[in-house]
């Protein structure tokens, strides 16, 4: 567990992290991009460690990528990529950059290991875990094979290498359709998203879907009453639910994807009024960018999500810790399951 009182003593010899109102005023370009959910006596907190990083990151050539659900001032103060599990897995193969610093969770960081192994991945907090990549390791997925024999294991990559490394392929919700409906069997095993397997099966009926009884933590909460509640008492409202929801509130809602999907929606359709059924900071990162849409709750968070911050960002490129290391062994059979995923992706786009 990282020892924040003494890191916070530690960069204050080195950086000037007080609050500093004049140079908040003076990254106004920043700023713009989260006025509508940031005050600017938060800004002017964040401003001195959104500088610091942005000047450490040149030094080090280092790339930040950051995922749809990092706080507003890490998603449009330092990332140098924002978006969705593929996307960064994506974006985690083109960098030229020496380090990637991952905001996001573990196996976000471990993706990245695996696709760039001769480059160092830092994690800024190594307890930024994920209920979904603990609920299964490598001997759940041969309990599958040995129930399903001949099955092929497609895992989401909300998992470890180790379950990587024993899956055939992996998926994201931006792609899990596309990439059940090419595979040539009838009967596939989705692990470890129980709800994805469920919404996917939906859309492929022509196809046998078993599944790993995993779960998120923070879309299982929502039930298909909420949202039958909150139409109730917010008509005319569009209700967007991720695909790691249970299935009976993505049948309540009028669009469900990725947290790319959610942006690309919200950006196509521009409903007066949206509900985005997902992580809390998902429609605070888009706010800005869409001041005619007016988003209203709830406000789910994700607690490993809101372990990285804009201080342990700091902390960890100051001191190039703590670096993600993944064997070889496990690493190349991972990347060969998450490289399929994401030549697959590209030839049925
Ligand atoms: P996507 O960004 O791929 O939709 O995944 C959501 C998620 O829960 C990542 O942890
Ligand atoms: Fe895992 Fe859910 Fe958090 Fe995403 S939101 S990291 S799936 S626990």
């Amino acid at each position: 567990m990282l020892d924040m009182p003494t890191i916070r003593e530690d960069l204050k010899t080195v950086y000037d992290l007080a609050p500093n109102p004049a140079l908040a005023a003076s990254m106004q370009a920043e700023y713009a991009r989260m006025a509508r959910v940031v005050s600017p006596a938060d800004w002017a907190i964040h401003a001195p460690y959104v500088a610091a990083i942005n000047a450490l990151k040149k030094e080090r050539k280092a790339a930040i990528l950051a995922h749809n659900y990092m706080t507003p001032e890490i998603f449009h103060g330092i990332a140098d990529v924002v978006g969705d599990s593929l996307q960064l897995a994506i974006e985690a193969t083109r960098t030229e950059a020496d380090v990637i610093v991952q905001c996001g969770v573990h196996f976000m960081a471990e993706t990245s290991k695996i696709l760039n192994p001769s480059k160092i991945v830092l994690m800024p907090d190594m307890e930024a875990g994920c209920s979904l990549a603990d609920s299964i390791t490598a001997k759940g997925v041969a309990q599958m094979r040995a129930k399903y024999p001949g099955a092929p294991v497609v895992s989401y990559v909300n998992t470890t290498a180790e379950v990587k490394a024993a899956s055939d392929i992996c998926c994201t919700s931006s792609n899990a359709v596309q990439i059940i409906r090419a595979l040539d069997a009838e009967t596939i095993i989705m692990t470890p998203d129980q709800y994805l397997a469920q919404n996917v099966a939906a859309q492929v009926p022509e196809k046998r879907i078993v599944w790993w009884e995993g779960s998120c933590i923070v879309h299982e909460q929502y039930t298909a009453q909420d949202i039958r509640d909150f139409r109730d008492w917010n008509p005319d409202t569009r209700i967007i639910a991720h695909p790691e929801c249970p299935p009976e509130v993505v049948a309540e809602a009028d669009y469900s994807g990725s947290t790319s999907g959610i942006l690309d929606y919200v950006s196509r359709e521009r409903p007066a009024r949206a509900m985005l059924v997902t992580e809390c900071s998902m429609a605070s990162n888009i706010s800005d960018a869409h001041p005619e849409v007016e988003f209203i709750g709830p406000c789910n968070m994700c607690p490993f999500m809101k372990k990285i911050t804009l201080e342990k960002v700091l902390w960890s490129l100051h001191t190039m810790t703590t670096q993600i290391e993944v064997a070889p062994e496990v690493a190349d059979k991972a990347r060969l399951a998450v490289q399929r995923m994401i030549d697959l992706s590209a030839a049925s786009a």
